[in-house]
């Protein structure tokens, strides 16, 4: 479904995304991780086309879309969410919705003009969420963890046929975070292709049919979750040094981030 070939970003001399080919095939669930640092945003935002590439293709669904616009990349059936939760403090949550899958991002003076579709397709969202109480509470009154659901929902106003999650949830409680993994496998269950950033390392094994591994701008193993996991490359990675402990990698990978 998604093919990144030879996908680089440099910012000045970092090469935060060096030469990267890895695919996610339609139906799956594919985790990209890697150390702090390692590029996984800085990738997410060139296939979302948030980043321009430096170069390199990005392919979705056999069309190349790296040289269309964020919208159109939108419109053509990807969605992504923000490792950092943006979202307009002043408005409701289903206004945020509406107004985060707007592709103009333009707001009127008088708060956004939200159609009668529109609405039943935030309230429906809202209801597979489990939050449909907080359709009308101002975005500033929730909770951080309350927020990152609100992001998730915005993303999938666009009736995506991929979404791109980067750490969604990373800093959430592990109630919210169960919730959140169910609510990725329902998806997935109807169809929806998942791009997951994430560095709690139990809940990426867990969810992941694939998992690709990034270190300093690069892909240094794909595989299934078994296969990455005693991969002497990626424990080197995450451990440096020359370690091979397996046991100590795993539990430095899992104390990376969450
Ligand atoms: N706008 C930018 N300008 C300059 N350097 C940047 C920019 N964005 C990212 N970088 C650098 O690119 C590299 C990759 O960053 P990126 O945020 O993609 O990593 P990451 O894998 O998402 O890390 P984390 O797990 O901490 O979120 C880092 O060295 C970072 O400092
Ligand atoms: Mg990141």
């Amino acid at each position: 479904m998604l093919e990144v070939r030879n996908l680089s970003k440099h910012f000045g001399g970092i090469r935060a995304v060096d030469n990267c080919t890895f695919s996610v095939e339609e139906g799956s669930i594919t985790a990209l991780i890697g150390p702090n640092g390692a590029g996984k945003t800085t990738a997410f935002n060139c296939i979302s086309k948030t980043l321009t590439p430096t170069s390199g293709e990005v392919w979705l669904g056999g069309k190349r879309i790296d040289t269309l616009k964020t919208h159109q990349v939108t419109h053509r059936g990807l969605s992504r969410t923000f490792q950092i939760t943006r979202n307009l403090e002043d408005l409701s949550v289903l206004e945020n919705l509406v107004v985060q899958s707007k592709t103009s991002g333009i707001r009127s003076l008088f708060g956004p003009a939200i159609s009668a579709a529109e609405r039943d397709k935030a309230m429906e969202i809202l209801e597979f969420l489990g939050i449909t109480r907080l359709a009308h509470e101002e975005t500033s009154n929730l909770s951080y963890g309350q927020k990152k659901l609100m992001d998730f929902g915005a993303l999938l106003m666009s009736d995506p046929k991929i979404i791109l999650l980067d750490e969604p949830a990373g800093g959430v409680n592990p109630r919210l975070l169960r919730e959140i993994v169910d609510h990725i496998r329902k998806l997935n269950e109807r169809g929806l292709t998942v791009l997951i950033v994430e560095h709690n390392m139990e809940l990426v094994m867990s969810l992941s049919h694939k998992v690709v591994v990034m270190a300093h701008g690069q892909v240094i193993a794909e595989g299934t979750p078994e296969a990455v996991q005693s991969d002497p490359a990626v424990l080197e990675a995450y451990l440096g040094g020359g370690h091979a402990d397996q046991h100590a990698a795993a539990a430095t990978m899992e104390a990376a981030h969450v």
